[in-house]
């Protein structure tokens, strides 16, 4: 089975097609930026983009994933540069432990790619399935909309690895 994570490929090993997808990143490929916190699709630690969309990879069979581009947390900087979001989330000092964290900007990512201009109502209820335990929420929301005005200003999207055009100057 091949996974394209982040832009590259990786061969796993067909036994681990049913495994959760979670699994397999963070114990086969070391990509442990994803965050283990239920196992059972309610917290969004785990949260990792398909084709831009944010899954919940802790429910989320590998084989799910075979045919679709998987971003990560490590796959969002590029050339060194941090993401608008990951920028944003810094800035606002948007954590406190940093557990949900890497969730919370995958899952942001997912939102300003679908409405490049949420209001606070919006990035509440799209963000309603992310648990911060630290209760950071105000600094998440002010991240999040920092980031967005970001992104308008520098006309790019919120854009993921492999996809043509992600990012327009
Ligand atoms: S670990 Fe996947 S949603 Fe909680
Ligand atoms: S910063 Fe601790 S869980 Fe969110």
């Amino acid at each position: 089975m091949i996974l394209s994570i982040n832009g590259k490929d990786h061969r796993v090993d067909d036994k681990s097609a049913g495994e959760p997808l979670l699994d397999v990143l963070r114990n086969h490929l070391q990509l442990t930026g994803t965050k283990y916190g239920c196992g059972e699709g309610q917290c969004g630690a785990c949260t990792v983009l398909l084709d831009g969309t944010p899954v919940r990879s802790c429910i989320t069979p590998a084989s799910a994933a075979a045919q679709k581009k998987i971003t990560t947390i490590e796959g969002l900087e590029r050339n060194g540069q941090l993401h608008a979001v990951q920028a944003a989330f810094l800035k606002h000092d948007a954590m406190q432990c940093g557990y949900c964290t890497a969730g919370m900007i995958m899952s942001a990512v997912g939102l300003l790619r679908s409405d490049p201009n949420p209001t606070d109502a919006h990035i509440v209820r799209y963000m309603n399935g992310n648990i911060c335990r630290c209760g950071t929420y105000p600094r998440i929301i002010a991240a999040i909309k920092d980031a967005s005005a970001t992104l308008r200003n520098s006309h790019e999207t919120a854009s993921v690895p492999g996809e043509p055009g992600g990012v327009r100057r």
